[in-house]
């Protein structure tokens, strides 16, 4: 699991790093003996254990076992009670079960789950996104990255051409198109023979550049192959790399100047605000892509476009609407159980005030991580944006996904987390982002931040022994 990827900026070498492993492995396991347990009997029945393969990828010799999430607290079945800033990874970015959302889905559950027929609650979403998001009209998928192919499909359709520019070390679910990266040689490769279907040739598809050069993306769209950009306008899934000055109008404009169209995906950067990153930037996107905490964690994603973008799709297709069988659409999106969730989500739950909220906690967690970096002398920084922040183990913020993968280092992460998580803190797993829910408290943060205080601390004492 841990690889040979270290930060030049770590100040510690893997044998004493190995060490602090060690003793918060033992901790961890004296912790947790009923997760432990579980996880060994999961074997019988679960491939490796869990039923998604990202559950057991904490880099922990086994997975929390959860017995009840609410607000910012996990309960595991060990009753160790966790303030939460991973939130499922988004999914839960406005707290577990928010209460409107719970009782929304349990008044839907018994008056009908799924019957491929609209409920009237979708003109009200429809609306409410329109107002968040500016862009007129609103399809609904299940995950996120469903909206992301089939955004990508009707972009195709729409120009007639083949490919996907997107930002090298990207992440847009599991999307073919959306995997290939720039390797060392400048071609395009691909992080294993899992990451795209067999038999699609990684370049087909895909062009890759990196974020903040519009100059290759110039280059790149100059092709005129290109049928949509797929871009977060921050990067927030190789570290977080904030788009520079000017970046993303020029995006725009290189996209209009190439017959290309632009997909802007909100998933993380919904954090923002209520109408996210497009909104608080007056970014002007073709088309807008959504999921995770959009109904308060249950499954629904959804993608937005704009008046022509609707005209370009029903002329195109010919007919009234994209549903073409083999294309567009599921058998449960749009469901009225997701779309109840989706409702009071919107309407109680992801409100200005608990935005306001959100942001105010990411500042004051970002400010405490700067004060304590500071104090103990240590070349990392956090990256800000809404309601998330992201410590990274280097001085100064990435300017590209290469710069920011470059500085990733799994043995620290896994050490740093597990140390956070051994005094009841949770953090993404795969890099460091944190995310503020609405309910946290003032001490809740101020906990995370003295813990990750103290966990610096260790690290600096052994720099130079
Ligand atoms: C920016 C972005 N888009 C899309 C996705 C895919 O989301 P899902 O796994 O819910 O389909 C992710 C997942 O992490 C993401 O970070």
């Amino acid at each position: 699991m841990i690889t040979d990827m270290k930060s030049s900026y770590r100040g510690v070498t893997d044998e004493q790093l190995a060490v602090l492993r060690a003793r918060e492995d033992e901790l961890y396991l004296r912790r947790t003996p009923k997760s432990r347990a579980t996880f060994a009997s999961a074997q019988e029945m679960l491939l490796n254990g869990v039923p998604m393969p990202w559950m057991g990828d904490w880099g922990t010799s086994h997975p929390l076992f959860v017995d009840s999430a609410s607000g910012n607290r996990i309960t595991d079945i060990d009753g160790n009670c966790y303030i939460d800033f991973c939130l499922g990874d988004t999914g839960a970015m406005f707290g577990h079960s928010p209460e409107p959302t719970a009782e929304a889905v349990c008044r839907q559950v018994r008056r009908g789950i799924t019957t491929m027929l609209p409920t009237e609650d979708s003109l009200w979403i429809g609306r409410d996104l329109a107002r968040r998001f500016g862009l007129p009209f609103w399809q609904v998928a299940m995950t996120a990255t469903e909206a992301n192919r089939y955004v990508i499909r009707i972009c195709r359709t729409l120009t007639g051409r083949p490919k996907t520019l997107v930002m090298n070390e990207c992440y847009h679910g599991s999307v073919d198109e959306t995997l290939p990266h720039i390797g060392e040689d400048g071609r395009l490769e691909l992080r294993s023979p899992f990451d795209i279907n067999p038999g699609l040739p990684k370049d087909a598809l895909t062009r890759v550049v990196e974020f903040n050069d519009p100059d290759a993306l110039e280059r790149e769209l100059a092709h005129r192959d290109v049928a949509c950009v797929l871009a977060e306008p921050v990067m927030t899934n190789c570290g977080m790399v904030l788009p520079a000055p000017g970046y993303l109008e020029a995006m725009r404009q290189l996209c209009n100047r190439y017959g290309t169209l632009l997909i802007i995906d909100e998933t993380h950067t919904f954090s923002s605000g209520p109408g996210g990153y497009t909104a608080m930037h007056g970014l002007q996107p073709d088309f807008i892509t959504l999921g995770k905490s959009i109904a308060g964690g249950i499954p629904v994603a959804v993608y937005g476009f704009t008046a022509e973008m609707a005209d370009r799709i029903n002329l195109s297709f010919g007919h009234k609407s994209v549903a073409d069988p083999m294309g567009i659409g599921g058998t449960l999106s749009g469901n009225a159980f997701a779309i109840a969730a989706m409702r009071a989500t919107l309407e109680k739950v992801a409100t200005e005030g608990a935005f306001a909220r959100m942001i105010a906690g990411q500042e004051r967690i970002s400010d405490g991580l700067d004060v304590a970096l500071k104090r103990h002398d240590l070349p990392w920084s956090v990256t800000r944006c809404g309601a998330r922040c992201e410590m990274q183990f280097m001085p100064h913020l990435p300017v590209n996904g290469s710069e920011a993968k470059a500085q990733f280092d799994w043995q620290l992460i896994y050490y740093t987390h597990l140390y956070l998580a051994n005094r009841d803190v949770l953090i993404t797993p795969f890099h460091n982002m944190m995310l503020v829910p609405p309910m946290t408290t003032d001490d809740d943060i101020d906990r995370l931040v003295a813990v990750w205080d103290s966990c610096m601390a260790e690290i600096v004492a052994l720099r130079g022994k």
